[in-house]
């Protein structure tokens, strides 16, 4: 047994930054962060999110140029979201080989083949009413979705996406996926499930970004941000179903789910800071409160320790570019 004070002195191994870096327990480096970017149809010029500042709505024509940056500048992959001006129903513009989901995939890969493409798979940003998937009696229809999910994701890998990765938070929508790439030979593609996302309110800076008027809420399909027990099953769902990653979004506020799917599961873990983790660190910081540069590394350093292996984060071409 360590004998206690005076003998034990836990201030010993934090007298100079060197022993202080040698036993730092957790580090975050370019290898794990993930770009989420928004590409827009029709637009001409980089388009600014009010809420989200320093992120601009990419137009479609000047995406292969973008990415080129991107990955120039060190980041190992980048999550794409479509802002359509081609909404229907049900997302069928997701389905076209000739539509943006499609068109965004193939020009991000072919711009920077290096570049880990990953496709958030979900049908909101091409839906008229904003949710998730094809509407029944007022309810987003989850076996009808769950099809024409895996219909996106065999359009989506064709295309060039090295990674699907499901949004919508419908049952079944793992295994559907997964024997939709099968059927069609893509057995080598992998699926990210999201699979503990919550009905979070920290999405509010994303719905402006990717254009989405949603109608209602959707807390008939993402969780209850107040339970942590219903997290853990959807995670060990997903992975039954043949999920090759999990993910827990948003990750800030929701450090005690990342633990404990981390003691559960042997897969890879994502944790997702969202837009409105980003806008409250961008804004504090404009308005003088916080030191930016710090609270974005310590953030990000307290997701890992919680036991996320990877981060999607709009922070990650700010630390490209400026290192940790
Ligand atoms: C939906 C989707 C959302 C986000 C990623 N994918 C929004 C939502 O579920 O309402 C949120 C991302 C963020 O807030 O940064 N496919």
């Amino acid at each position: 047994m360590v004998p206690p004070f005076p003998t034990m002195r836990l201030r010993r191994l934090r007298a100079s930054q060197a022993l202080r870096d040698l036993v730092q327990e957790t580090s975050v480096s370019l290898n794990d962060l993930i770009y989420p970017i928004f590409v827009e149809e029709e637009l001409d010029d980089f388009a600014p999110v009010e809420s989200m500042p320093g992120i601009y709505r990419i137009p479609e024509r000047k995406l292969a140029g973008t990415v080129k940056e991107i990955a120039a500048a060190g980041i190992k992959s980048i999550m794409t979201f479509g802002v359509s001006h081609h909404k229907d129903d049900h997302g069928g513009d997701t389905l076209r080989e000739d539509g943006l989901l499609a068109r965004m995939l193939k020009r991000a890969k072919d711009a920077a083949p290096e570049l880990v493409v990953i496709s958030d798979t979900c049908f909101c940003e091409y839906t008229t009413h904003g949710h998730c998937g094809v509407i029944h009696d007022d309810d987003v229809h989850n076996d009808e979705t769950i099809e024409n999910l895996g219909r996106q994701s065999v359009i989506a890998a064709r295309a060039g996406a090295d990674v699907i990765a499901p949004s919508a938070m419908m049952d079944g929508q793992i295994a559907a996926i997964r024997a939709a790439l099968d059927g069609n030979g893509l057995t080598n593609t992998p699926v990210m499930a999201y699979s503990t996302k919550f009905a979070s309110a920290f999405y509010g800076p994303f719905r402006a970004a990717s254009g989405c008027d949603l109608k209602g809420d959707r807390k008939a399909y993402q969780m209850n941000p107040l339970n942590g027990r219903e997290a853990i099953r959807e995670s060990i769902a997903d992975e039954a179903e043949g999920a090759d990653m999990l993910m827990v979004k948003p990750a800030g506020p929701y450090l005690d789910v990342i633990s404990q799917i981390r003691q559960r599961s042997l897969l890879p873990l994502a944790a997702y800071q969202v837009s409105g983790e980003y806008a409250m660190i961008k804004f504090a910081a404009q308005a003088g409160a916080i030191d930016e540069a710090r609270v974005v590394r310590e953030s990000l350093g307290a997701i890992k320790r919680a036991g996320a292996d990877l981060i999607l984060t709009y922070f990650a071409m700010d630390i490209a570019r400026q290192g940790f």
